[in-house]
């Protein structure tokens, strides 16, 4: 009978993988605690027009991308294709700015968008996605860079660079879509067909456009960050040495323009030229207006989430091995042997450590091969003579070291080993 595959661009992640998953969620969850960011879940399902509305109707995310169906009562529905407006939904609906505590959040977990596979882009990926509520304090947008920076630092990521941008607010981008539209309406035979539709409903996107005849009509298009108001360009301007102060390098980048239309003021992408042409592995915000317009309160907002598939990939290009906690093996021999080396597994799990047997009583040889296809750090071998003894033999398979150790203190000698 044929076999049942998984859906195109969605992934299975297994044993072998995941232990990178779990490394990068381990550090996400610890930084984010300790800047004061509490977890929240929401639904993997929402009202459609939630996203429509949050996101924007003429993005690509929502126009062509957006896993879109009604259900059995007819009411459309939509897979989540980020977490920022369930968020700022759950932010409205449980009316949170009245808690004192609860206005910075952090939600991991997988997205959805209707894009065409490839390395680093799939239909179901995963995302760490932080957002703040209450503040407009550009601190608190170059402590959220700022941070970034260091939990990539602490997964031992480097040759990604942090761009940054302002996109003004809604007033100063009035007079600059106009500018830039008529800009673009001079060169519209030079653009590619989805260029010249985003002249009418979205121009700004233009000026991230891939396709080589846009990114030449649009060398010299007129900037946005060039025509911004004196109140956001202070703004940026305090963003910018507030990251100095923090010791946060960055670039620049005023062709940055973000897809989803909630942004304003500062926006930013971690950058990396490894993955071709996906060279965004995290990206965010400020979206001073998005709660009002999702019906909340009239509260700034700003956040970011950074895409795992990408990051665990660059990762893995810098170290292949994938992260896994030290195991201990015992390898007993002889029935009574093997009931000791039985309980002894279980003490050393009661000890916290990863500790492994063979269950089915086969000779030295298989169980050593087993031990090191399991990629062992210690083999403990127990026979009937060191039974008699009370004494057990430690192998460390790194560098095949062996010594005799009493029986009963094994446990906390690999303890002291493994740290635990
Ligand atoms: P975004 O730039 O659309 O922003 O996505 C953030 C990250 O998710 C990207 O930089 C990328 O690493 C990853 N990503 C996006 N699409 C895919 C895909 N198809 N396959 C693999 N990875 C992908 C947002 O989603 C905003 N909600 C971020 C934000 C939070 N802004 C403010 N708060």
């Amino acid at each position: 009978m044929e076999s049942i595959q998984a859906i195109k661009g969605m992934n299975d992640i297994l044993p072998g993988q995941i232990e990178w998953w779990q490394r990068v969620e381990r550090e996400a969850r610890r930084i984010l605690e300790d800047f004061g960011y509490r977890e929240i879940r929401t639904p993997v399902v929402e009202k459609l027009e939630l996203f429509s509305r949050g996101i924007g109707e003429s993005t690509d995310v929502v126009e062509k991308e957006m896993y879109a169906f009604p259900d059995r009562k007819g009411e459309w529905l939509a897979l989540r294709p980020e977490a920022t407006a369930s968020v700022v939904r759950a932010y409205i609906q449980h009316n949170l700015q009245a808690d004192a505590v609860a206005q910075k959040f952090y939600a991991i977990g997988p997205m959805f968008r209707h894009e065409r596979p490839q390395k680093g882009r799939y239909r179901q990926f995963h995302q760490i996605d932080a957002e703040v509520f209450g503040t407009d304090d550009p601190m608190l947008d170059a402590e959220i860079m700022y941070m970034l920076r260091l939990y990539l630092e602490r997964l031992g990521l480097s040759g990604v660079v942090l761009h940054v941008n302002s996109l003004g607010c809604p007033e100063c981008r009035k007079s600059y879509r106009a500018v830039l539209q008529e800009f673009l309406e001079q060169r519209s035979e030079g653009l590619c067909p989805d260029c010249q539709r985003r002249t009418r409903t979205n121009p700004l996107r233009t000026l991230d456009c891939k396709v080589d005849r846009c990114r030449e009509a649009l060398r010299d298009a007129p900037l946005l960050l060039d025509s911004i108001c004196t109140d956001c360009a202070d703004h940026f301007d305090r963003v910018k040495s507030y990251l100095e102060l923090l010791r946060t390098p960055y670039e620049v980048d005023p062709r940055m323009v973000r897809g989803l239309d909630y942004y304003m003021r500062t926006t930013f992408e971690i950058i990396t030229d490894r993955l071709g042409t996906q060279n965004a592995v995290g990206g965010g915000g400020r979206y001073n207006g998005l709660v009002r317009d999702l019906g909340g309160p009239d509260v700034p907002g700003i956040g970011f989430a950074i895409g795992m598939e990408r990051l665990i990939l660059l990762l893995q290009q810098e170290r292949e091995e994938t992260p896994r906690r030290p195991v201990a093996f015992v390898a007993a021999l002889g029935d009574l042997a093997r009931q000791r080396g039985f309980l002894l597994v279980q003490e050393l799990r009661e000890k916290g450590i990863e500790a492994e047997m063979d269950y089915e009583g086969r000779s030295l040889k298989s169980q050593m091969r087993r031990a090191d296809r399991l990629g062992t750090r210690h083999v403990l071998i127990l026979g009937e003579e060191e039974l008699k003894r009370d004494e057990i033999q430690l192998r460390d398979m790194a560098d095949k070291s062996q010594a005799v150790v009493p029986l009963d203190s094994v446990t906390d000698t690999l303890s002291k080993i493994y740290g635990r």
